[in-house]
């Protein structure tokens, strides 16, 4: 299988809903994706500002500055001590990393790739890439002899689920008596909304109370993406197992898989800063707060979306009827066919829209 193999970008599929409803009156209120629509911080946008002298290649590890500032964060914002600035990696965006992962383990046939029932596709599509064979699984017990490699997602885009320590450890466990890597992609974990995440901090696979201290065989895969309105810089990381980030750094040195230096100052400014991540979860939880009791006026049941950027949503209709529905009043959902096939009567309804959005949204809800 090559990349010229893999299916047409599904989200062709939306286009026919995102006419209609951009033939509100109003406009649309599109909450189909998840790209953040608040201004970059001025703290990050300055650094990059002040790093456009970039004459040299930048070094696929990452400064010495970044690495320290992805150890920092761990730390501080993560409850994860004792990380060594060899043991982290910044990496263009986050999506690169998950679909080459395979490729950077040098998986293929024969071995299984597990991701969960409700996933990011493109865990799948970094499986089916190399040839491996890619199986939707929460549970640890039903994972195959053959797998290689775990994706875990908490907070999960889309359901918003959240593993705890407990299921953390559980799937640690049975990866490794499989012998398996896990990676644990984390990106939405600043975002707790309900209990106990509204108190807790979410965890991360490299959590003590995960690992006991042996970090073989463990990765946690982070971006600011999200958490900084950074998606258009590609600014993102991963942390763990020495041995396994030292083989991927190897790899991506080969592929000049390097993150622009300018990024990497800016990087560095937006981990040192926790206040505007405050500011941005608030912005979020404020448009939370409106869409999700509009959302049940509505007649949808909001499933898991317990953290995260994502209500996931059903009104027990198959999830083209309820993309039409929405469209019918000027909003696009995500549907939730295209994060795996158990999710045949799901929506994933975004918090990424201005203010100004969600409420027009909320109250177009209010009129179904
Ligand atoms: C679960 C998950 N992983 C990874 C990504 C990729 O993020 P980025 O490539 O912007 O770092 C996303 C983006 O939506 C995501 O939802």
């Amino acid at each position: 299988m090559g990349v010229s193999d893999l299916a047409d970008y599904p989200w062709d599929a939306v286009a026919p809903f995102a006419e209609r409803a951009r033939a509100h009156p109003d406009g649309i209120v599109d909450l189909s994706i998840g790209s953040p629509v608040d201004p970059t911080p001025p703290v990050v946008a300055q650094a990059l500002a002040a790093a456009t002298d970039a004459h040299a290649y930048p070094q696929t590890m990452g400064t010495a500055d970044l690495r320290g500032a992805i150890v920092d964060w761990y730390a501080r914002r993560r409850g994860v001590t004792g990380l060594t600035p060899d043991q982290v990696l910044p990496t263009v965006g986050s999506k690169e990393l998950v679909a080459l992962l395979p490729l950077l383990l040098d998986l293929g046939p024969g071995d299984v790739v597990v991701h969960p029932r409700a996933a990011y596709p493109t865990y799948e599509v970094g499986a089916r890439l190399v040839g491996a064979t890619p199986v939707a699984s929460d549970d640890p017990a039903d994972w195959p002899e053959a797998t290689k490699l775990v994706w875990l997602n908490s907070p999960g885009n889309p359901d918003g689920r959240v593993l705890d320590a407990a299921a953390l450890r559980d799937a640690v466990v049975r990866a490794r008596r499989l012998g398996a890597v896990v990676a644990s992609d984390e990106c939405y974990a600043e975002l707790g909304w309900d209990a106990p995440w509204d108190v807790e901090p979410i965890p991360s696979v490299l959590d003590g109370r995960v690992t006991d201290g042996d970090l073989s065989g463990i990765l946690s895969v982070y971006s600011l993406s999200k958490q900084s309105n950074l998606a258009g810089y590609r600014a993102a990381f991963l942390a763990g197992d020495r041995v396994l980030v030292d083989r991927l750094l190897t790899g991506r040195k080969h592929l000049g898989l390097m993150l622009p230096a300018p990024v990497q100052r800016a990087m560095t400014a937006a981990l040192a800063d926790d206040a505007h991540v405050s500011r941005q979860k608030e912005l979020y939880r404020a448009r939370r707060d409106v869409l999700k009791p509009a959302l049940e006026s509505a007649g949808f049941r909001i499933d898991s979306s317990e953290a995260g950027l994502y209500l996931w949503v059903t009104e027990g209709r198959d999830t083209w009827e309820s993309m039409a529905r929405l469209a019918e009043v000027g909003i696009l959902a995500g549907p939730g066919v295209f994060y795996g096939a158990h999710h045949p009567q799901h929506v994933r309804v975004s918090l990424t829209a201005t203010d100004e959005r969600i409420r027009a949204a909320a109250s177009r809800l209010r009129g179904i």
